[in-house]
């Protein structure tokens, strides 16, 4: 059967992203830190959509490893990846401690960039499939109460679309997933709580964005409109905003 890998498998968006694609049939391959909650995941997914669901421990701080912790995940039945690593951490920490702003820049930048770039390498030689990311709006423009994580996310915008012109003459198609606020682990307790989309909205609205070989899709949609108004706002004006 087509397997798709997730990497970051636990996470909240993650998991109902993996249901959706069970649902379709889909096989698949786990990525994550965390093996027993991996396991966990996977025997819900088996259970529920009698699909094979194999996991694969990964840190995507330890980038040196990668290539041989994906070497696994690799197979001529890889169709697809969905990189859900993130790490939002403390702006205000991060300000004055290396090590913070490190493993922020680290998690959703570096460590994501180099993981996807052995998935990457794998899809073009197989001649096609897809490869779906969950970037930010906070990538769009740094706002000072989250800048360091949305500096991370704007690099991997970027460099999705770079991957984007790269592999489409191999048919392989990158997605980049423009998340607005969701209600997970990782925005609990975030101002603007009532913007919070459900994960599984949100994950119909990723699934729905792959299967039509989409390359952006804000999710939920309004906040494409939410993000040009900010896009818009001069620097004279924004620098003075608290937001
Ligand atoms: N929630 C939102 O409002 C929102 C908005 C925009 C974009 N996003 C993005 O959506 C993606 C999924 O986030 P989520 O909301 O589902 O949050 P989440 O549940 O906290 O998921 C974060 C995922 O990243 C993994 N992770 C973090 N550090 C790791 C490391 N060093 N090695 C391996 N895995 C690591 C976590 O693994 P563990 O379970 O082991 O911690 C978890 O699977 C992230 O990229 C996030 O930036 C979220």
């Amino acid at each position: 059967m087509p397997t798709v890998l997730i990497l970051g498998g636990t996470s909240t968006i993650a998991r109902a992203i993996a249901g959706e694609l069970a649902a379709r049939g889909f096989d698949l391959a786990l990525g994550g830190r965390d093996l027993a909650e991996l396991e966990a995941v996977a025997a819900d997914l088996r259970v529920r959509h009698g699909v094979a669901t194999t996991v694969h421990r990964m840190d995507v701080l330890e980038m040196e490893h990668h290539a041989t912790t994906l070497k696994a995940c690799l197979t001529p039945e890889l169709r697809g990846a969905v990189l859900a690593f993130g790490y939002l951490g403390d702006q205000r920490r991060a300000e004055s401690d290396a090590a913070e702003a490190r493993r922020i820049l680290d998690t959703n930048l570096t460590g994501s960039v180099l993981a996807l770039d052995v998935v990457a390498a794998h899809l073009a030689r197989g001649g096609g499939g897809f490869i779906c990311a969950l970037s930010s709006v906070a990538g769009e423009r740094g706002r000072q109460s989250n800048y360091v994580y949305g500096a991370a996310k704007a690099g991997l915008t970027a460099y999705l679309s770079g991957l984007r012109g790269r592999l489409a003459p191999a048919g392989v198609q990158v997605l980049t997933v423009k998340a607005g606020i969701v209600d997970t682990r990782m925005s609990a307790g975030m101002p603007g709580a009532a913007l919070a989309a459900p994960p599984a909205a949100v994950a119909r609205a990723v699934v729905r964005a792959i299967t039509r070989g989409r390359d952006v899709v804000y999710v939920p949609w309004f906040w494409r409109w939410i993000m040009l108004i900010i896009r818009l706002i001069p620097e004279r004006i924004f620098k003075k905003l608290t937001l």
